[in-house]
């Protein structure tokens, strides 16, 4: 007993904090004492109702993998600057350059289509986990399990009563244990108002990102329009601006230390309750591979945009991409090392063993959970390291082999499905082309194909497709010459050369695809993949699963005392927390507030990172800041605080303790990246833009003022 005395006390700490990602539906009876407690000054069903509008009527999943809020009652939609930027840079063009300089549409008739975006709201949501769950039984096989879910899903499905325009999604939740039940509405007619310059947008980009303290603008301004109903519909001319059932407010007061936040949105996914085993094997063996792979690929790129400025435009948006989770992985292995991560896991086993033990049924029902899991990740572990290592080497951070990868399902529907159907589905199979090729530079792919290959032959088993490369490469001559081989070769490094294989007959296609020295590299390695690595995964990873779910929820009977959030799954969440500045290591304190006189101690004029507009420049000497300053007459740029967000939650509005928005959350600080796997109350951190330096940004930088006029501000 003595022994597992420190355990408990570790607990308890962890237990007052407001961690959590926490499901809407629930906060009037999982959070709404703590959030008023803690400064709150709303209830719960203001934030969310079924019944009611509330807030959650503001906020919608912004083009899939963001989130966004309605702003005025005429649909104006703000988001982040890195979350509007596909959208931006396929409305832009040499002579009308977005990304570049900005755009702010001076009326609504120069608001652009921004075809393809889509704006999700969330109309309702119930819990559904008993039916969803009817009919499965305690040691009913895997296999027999899921297809009585799905046929309980399916039978949900039929039986709710959406309203026209709507859709549902049925999400499972605890790993399984829970299921939700969504009314969603989807609008697809978005068009885009404005945004800052990227040297603004994305000021710090990639040197800064992850990192406090920041200085980035990172927002974007769209419209949502609707048919003459107020209903979603294609883009047509004659829409209108969609009327929200409500819209932000915005706060003007500034934030304080301290002050009640909340961050609400649709985080994508983490993963807080594995064992010590599986975040120890994300820790110390995939992130490391994942990342030394991406270092190489990245490093060959960089080299390549230096030397050349039309190289850095084209791969500049394909670089940000590979190096944002590269850096997160970086941080999050460092994170996971630094704060103990593994201990605390290792504790928090030994505090639910020994209660286990305590009780004989917990012990026949839970007792083998964790030893059964920890050789589960053992024996799983070489695979999912080959498995990383394809993917990252092959598909990844290759375009050519990533190419082939996507070519393949349509290559493969020919003898399978038929000539017809094969040629019904060209177009979609090569749409993307020209977006691929307008921004491919075969010699860069090629300089990485081969330290790609390189590190597969290095890293992998030999007898998993390592060998397989190692002879290749020693046939023509080394890595190097491999890769020249297949690039001299290949149809698939050339929009031109494609086009000529595409105008052949659809049997000549698929032959002269087949025979492509680039298409059958991958093949080769794929084969080698599917037959020595994907089987061991597909048989240990529902194991894994099986027993997670068991494991989730076995954690919440047996600390029944402690509030469990489900981890992300991209559905609408809140989470809450102050304003914080932090101590990351000793001696060294992050302030929660960084302003302008920040942004030009960073400027480097001309760089691509930390070059700013002119007309900032002057604002800033004639301390131009109008009603966006500070008391102390300075212009906030960014804050942090103690909110429990992931990727997903960027342009996720944080909202003060009224529900007035106070900035947009874009990203988390670099000690706190390990948080998806172990949030540390202590050091992880929110980091959002403050909606002062928005407002100033759109007002007195892109005189777009008038925008100001349909939005609510509270001074
Ligand atoms: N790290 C933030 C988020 O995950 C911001 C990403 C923006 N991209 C960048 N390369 N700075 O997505
Ligand atoms: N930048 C992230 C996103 O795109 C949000 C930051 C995070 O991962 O916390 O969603």
């Amino acid at each position: 007993m003595k022994k597992f005395f420190a355990p408990f006390l570790f607990l308890f700490p962890v237990l007052l904090t407001a961690q959590g990602m926490w499901v809407p539906l629930l906060l009037e009876k999982q959070n709404e004492k703590e959030m008023r407690s803690m400064g709150l000054k709303l209830h719960a069903d203001d934030i969310f109702s079924n019944f009611e509008p509330s807030i959650k009527d503001a906020i919608c999943q912004f083009d899939g993998g963001c989130t966004g809020e309605m702003i005025s009652p005429d649909g104006l939609l703000l988001t982040n600057h890195h979350c509007g930027f596909d959208a931006i840079q396929k409305l832009s063009s040499l002579e009308n350059n977005y990304v570049e300089n900005g755009y702010w549409a001076k009326n609504r008739s120069e608001e652009k289509p921004a075809e393809g975006v889509t704006a999700v709201f969330i109309s309702r949501m119930e819990d559904v986990t008993a039916l969803a769950l009817q009919g499965v039984t305690v040691g009913m096989a895997e296999r027999d399990r899921q297809s009585q879910i799905d046929k309980n899903l399916a039978q949900i499905k039929v039986n709710a009563k959406k309203e026209k325009f709507e859709d549902i999604m049925i999400r499972p939740f605890y790993n399984g244990n829970q299921y939700y039940l969504f009314f969603t509405k989807t609008f697809n007619d978005v068009r885009f108002v404005g945004a800052p310059p990227s040297s603004i947008g994305k000021f710090g980009s990639d040197t800064d990102n992850w990192v406090w303290p920041r200085h980035t603008g990172d927002f974007s301004m769209f419209r949502i329009y609707a048919d003459k109903d107020g209903n979603p519909a294609g883009y047509a001319a004659d829409n209108v601006p969609y009327h929200p059932k409500r819209f932000l407010p915005i706060s003007l007061k500034g934030v304080e230390e301290g002050d009640f936040t909340m961050v609400y949105g649709f985080p994508g996914a983490t993963n807080e309750y594995l064992t010590e085993a599986a975040v120890r094997q994300i820790g110390e063996v995939l992130d490391p591979a994942k990342v030394s792979i991406r270092d190489r690929a990245l490093k060959i790129m960089d080299g390549y945009m230096r030397k050349d400025p039309a190289v850095k435009i084209a791969y500049v948006a394909r670089y940000a991409s590979i190096a944002n989770a590269w850096k997160k992985w970086l941080g999050e292995m460092q994170g996971l090392k630094t704060y103990h991560a593994f201990d605390k896991k290792k504790e928090y086993e030994a505090a639910f063993t020994t209660r286990i033990e305590q009780n004989p049924d917990w012990k026949y029902r839970y007792g083998n959970l964790l030893p059964r899991l920890r050789k589960l990740y053992e024996d799983i572990e070489p695979y999912a390291f080959a498995r990383d290592y394809y993917l990252e080497t092959m598909v990844r951070n290759n375009e050519i082999l990533g190419l082939a990868s996507s070519l393949s399902g349509w290559i493969g529907t020919y003898e399978k499905n038929g000539e017809a159907f094969f040629v019904s589905k060209q177009k979609d199979a090569t749409s993307g082309l020209p977006d691929f090729y307008k921004d491919y530079r075969p010699e860069v792919d090629q300089t990485i194909l081969a330290a790609m290959l390189e590190m597969f032959a290095e890293h992998v088993r030999p007898e998993w497709g390592a060998s397989d490369v190692q002879a290749m490469a020693k046939e023509k001559g080394g890595f190097e010459a491999l890769a020249a081989d297949v690039f001299k070769n290949s149809a698939l490094t050339s929009q031109a050369k494609i086009n000529a294989v595409l105008a052949k007959k659809p049997a000549d296609i698929v032959e002269t695809i087949k025979n492509d020295p680039a298409y059958k590299l991958w093949d080769r390695l794929q084969q080698n993949y599917v037959a020595n690595v994907q089987p061991k995964i597909q048989e240990l990873q529902p194991q894994i699963n099986l027993l997670q779910r068991e494991y989730m929820a076995a954690q919440m009977v047996v600390f029944k005392e402690k509030r469990f959030f489900p981890d992300a799954n991209s559905t609408l969440r809140l989470t809450y927390g102050k304003v914080r500045s932090f101590s990351p290591r000793d001696a060294v304190r992050y302030e929660f507030q960084t302003d302008l006189d920040g942004v030009m101690e960073k400027y480097i004029p001309g760089d691509y990172e930390f070059n700013v507009p002119e007309k900032l420049i002057s604002l800033w000497k004639s301390k131009d800041y109008g009603q966006y300053a500070t008391k102390d007459g300075r212009l906030p740029v960014a804050f942090i605080g103690s909110n429990h967000t992931t990727g997903g939650n960027s342009g996720s509005p944080a909202l003060d303790a009224r529900g007035n928005l106070i900035g947009l959350n874009f990203d988390r600080v670099w000690e706190g990246t390990m948080s998806d796997l172990n949030y540390d109350p202590a050091i992880c951190r929110n980091i959002m833009v403050d909606i002062r330096y928005v407002l100033f940004l759109i007002d007195k930088l892109g005189g777009a003022g008038y925008l100001l006029d349909e939005m609510k501000l509270a001074k």
